[in-house]
């Protein structure tokens, strides 16, 4: 299933994902800067943070209450479409999903 990243530069990251996997774990073995992971996708750092994009928005969800707090803490400004990547995982219904990843 397919990811792609946009990074700030305008570069992009594409990679296949695994159903299942979170799209924090993809971002690290996918080398995405500014995806550190540093809780290890507990969430409670807030280095997963990645905009999700307006075509996408519906199929990843509206963040839960505990990632809602969390995403006010986040280095990059919180933005109307940000969610941790540590609580998206692939599954259809994301395949081929965009992700922005803010310049912290
Ligand atoms: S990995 Fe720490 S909040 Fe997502």
């Amino acid at each position: 299933m397919k990811v792609t990243w946009k990074l700030a530069d305008g570069s992009e990251i594409h990679a296949d994902v695994a159903p299942g996997t979170t799209l924090k774990d993809a971002g690290l073995d996918n080398g995405v800067p500014h995806i550190l992971g540093e809780c290890g996708g507990s969430m409670s750092c807030g280095t997963c943070h990645v905009v999700v994009a307006p075509d996408w928005v519906a199929a990843a969800g509206a963040p839960g209450e505990f990632e809602d707090a969390i995403l006010d803490t986040t280095e990059a400004p919180r933005q109307p479409a940000s969610r941790l990547s540590c609580q998206l995982e692939m599954r259809d219904a994301l395949d081929g999903i965009v992700l922005f990843v803010p310049e912290p």
